[in-house]
């Protein structure tokens, strides 16, 4: 699915599948308040989102707070939701499920603040996230990514 997703005619990454299914989500999978969603249809997995606590001290934070202004990073960075992977498979797409996952994602989530990097080109993606309400902090953070915040205006969990 997450191959499906990111190899999709437009999208020029190369999926690395097996490091996703064998390394990064069973590494994140262990994260502080890890929330994963699925959609199926037919008993068949059509799209997935997820995230976790992030917290300083950890690879993607510390990478982002030393591309950001130190003002950004302190508002914005450590006790954050972060959402991690977004995709719903291509033949499913554009009929609103990347939304529903993502509004189920947040869903009743203590945290004040969510982040995520997107592409900082025109796409569905950031589209996306724009329309459910994410600013744009930063749109380029230098390495074709653009990082985008959510203030859910919820008093802090954690
Ligand atoms: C980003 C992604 C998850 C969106 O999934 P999706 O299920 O297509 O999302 P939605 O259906 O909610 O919205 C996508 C578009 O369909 C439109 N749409 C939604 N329901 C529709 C309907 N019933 N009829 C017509 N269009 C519709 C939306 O308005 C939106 O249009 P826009 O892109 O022009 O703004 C999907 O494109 C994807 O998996 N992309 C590859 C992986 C990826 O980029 N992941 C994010 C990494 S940051």
């Amino acid at each position: 699915m997450f191959a499906a997703a990111f190899s999709a005619p437009g999208y020029d990454d190369e999926p690395d599948a097996e490091h996703f299914a064998t390394d990064q989500l069973p590494t994140h999978a262990d994260r502080e308040d890890f929330r994963l969603v699925t959609a199926r249809a037919d008993g068949r997995l059509t799209g997935f989102a997820y995230g976790f606590t992030g917290r300083r001290g950890q690879w993607w934070p510390d990478r982002i707070a030393e591309a950001v202004s130190a003002e950004l990073a302190d508002a914005w960075i450590g006790g954050h939701f972060e959402v991690v992977e977004l995709a719903v498979r291509p033949d499913a797409q554009r009929n609103g499920l990347g939304t529903e996952l993502m509004t189920a994602l947040l869903s009743g989530l203590p945290h004040r603040r969510a982040l995520l990097t997107t592409y900082s080109d025109d796409r569905p993606a950031p589209r996306l996230y724009r329309r459910l309400g994410w600013q744009v902090l930063v749109p380029d953070l230098g390495w074709g990514s653009a990082l985008y915040g959510l203030d859910r205006g919820v008093p802090e969990g954690r």
